[in-house]
């Protein structure tokens, strides 16, 4: 896997992305509509115009809660309360927000549509309305949102990932289990259900149930899936560091990436079912730590290491502006092992990338993005940052709740 062989493969890849975006009552858009082509795509604006906003649309047509990990309730448009009045955000509509778009995948295209659904459950004693995501290709609504990665896939940065080396492990997990979903597409389903019958057996412990009539099959179903979980991370990183050790350490440090996590680790030493077996009796005997609020530890608390290669340093000891790179350098890494592997490019999405980047780095990122030949959305409040781009992108400016393409 040297860089020739990632020139060839560019040379042959499949050219994807989306080629019309339409959003209606998402976030701060009434309706918007965008058409674009399979290149960067430059948006700027002033602060709080709507450019992340844009790149969250985006990030929709893929499985999970988007860029900014939020919640369906705060994406369907609202109207701020007066300021004079106690603030109580109005809704603008009864129906709620949704995203469609027409994306490329070489020579096929497809529509996918987004949107959110009102459910209600039927307890014993009351009905619960919930809110669900649903996701239609080609008009056909499908039945799990992890089918999105045959259509579309997206890698993305966001300032608030800047923090990602310094905080608590769960969005470094929830970051390396995005680089999954990308190739191992049962990930995002295996990763659900593991939350979820993991709720499930904490609910029940909590309500006081020793019942292993219901505990065991629960406890066995999550060390099945947990240990599927923690073979498709270890083969991400595995991947991925193969795939960096040929790279160049040049402008983006090169970084090595580990993953400190009790199941993980031993995969290393037992066959998958005896780890299979050591997880379910180890959920077993912690069923007490849940009860004293103590940990339980398993795939839920792995962690994802990164280190500044060269200087043999761990990511959270490094400088902002190092910590900035070495994100950068895993995200560059996964969209060449995706164009390599699987012969077509994720869609990046890059909010606010050049922001305390130097000349130098700024120069090399967007050169890199050229000769990758994918679809990035950059957004940024200058546009003068991206001259070097201007006969390679699409440039759109945002203000009053709508977009316009602009010439450079
Ligand atoms: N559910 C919502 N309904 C209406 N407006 C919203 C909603 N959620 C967020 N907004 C507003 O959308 C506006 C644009 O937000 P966005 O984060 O896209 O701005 P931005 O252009 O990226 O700004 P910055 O340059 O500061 O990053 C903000 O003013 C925000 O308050
Ligand atoms: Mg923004």
């Amino acid at each position: 896997m040297d860089n020739l062989a990632l020139n060839l493969q560019l040379h042959n890849s499949i050219k994807s992305g989306v080629s019309r975006l339409t959003l209606t009552d998402f976030r701060n858009y009434p309706f918007l509509r965008l058409n674009t082509d399979l290149c960067p795509i430059i948006i700027t604006g002033e602060n709080g115009t709507g450019k992340t906003n844009v790149l969250e649309a985006v990030s929709f047509l893929t499985p999970g809660r988007g860029l900014r990990g939020a919640r369906l309730a705060d994406i369907k448009r609202i109207r701020p309360a007066l300021v004079t009045d106690e603030y109580a955000p109005t809704e603008i509509s009864n129906t709620s927000w949704a995203v469609s778009a027409n994306v490329f995948k070489g020579d096929e295209s497809f529509e996918i549509g987004t949107a959110v659904e009102k459910n209600s459950k039927e307890n014993e004693d009351d009905i619960r309305s919930y809110e669900r995501r649903i996701v239609k290709i080609d008009g056909n609504k499908i039945s799990s949102q992890a089918e999105l990665g045959k259509y579309f896939t997206a890698v993305w940065y966001a300032p608030q990932m800047d923090r990602l080396f310094r905080g608590g492990s769960q969005p470094r997990r929830s970051f390396l289990d995005r680089l999954v979903y990308a190739f191992d597409m049962e990930h995002a389903k295996r990763t659900a259900n593991f939350e979820h019958l993991y709720k499930e057996w904490a609910q029940l412990l909590k309500n006081g149930s020793q019942d292993n009539h219901w505990l065991v099959p629960l406890e066995e179903n999550m060390a099945s899936l947990g240990v599927a979980i923690a073979a498709a991370r270890r083969e991400q990183i595995a991947k991925l560091n193969t795939f960096i050790e040929h790279e160049p350490d040049d402008v983006f440090p090169s970084v090595r990436l580990e993953l400190d996590g009790l199941i993980e680790k031993l995969l290393d030493k037992m066959p998958a079912v005896d780890v299979e077996d050591f997880y379910k009796n180890k959920l077993k005997e912690q069923r007490r730590n849940l009860l004293y609020n103590d940990t339980v530890d398993g795939i839920n608390r792995t962690d994802f290491k990164v280190y500044y290669r060269k200087k043999h340093m761990p990511a959270e000891l490094c400088s902002t502006g190092e910590q900035k790179s070495l994100l950068i350098s895993i995200i560059l890494a996964q969209t060449k092992s995706q164009i390599l592997h699987q012969g077509f490019a994720p869609v990046m999405l890059l909010d606010e990338v050049v922001a305390h980047l130097d000349d130098i780095k700024r120069s090399a990122l967007l050169e890199k993005i050229c000769d990758l030949k994918v679809q990035a959305w950059i957004t940024s409040t200058n546009p003068e940052l991206f001259y070097a781009l201007k006969n390679d992108a699409l440039f759109f400016e945002v203000s009053g709740n709508k977009i316009r393409q602009k010439d450079f």
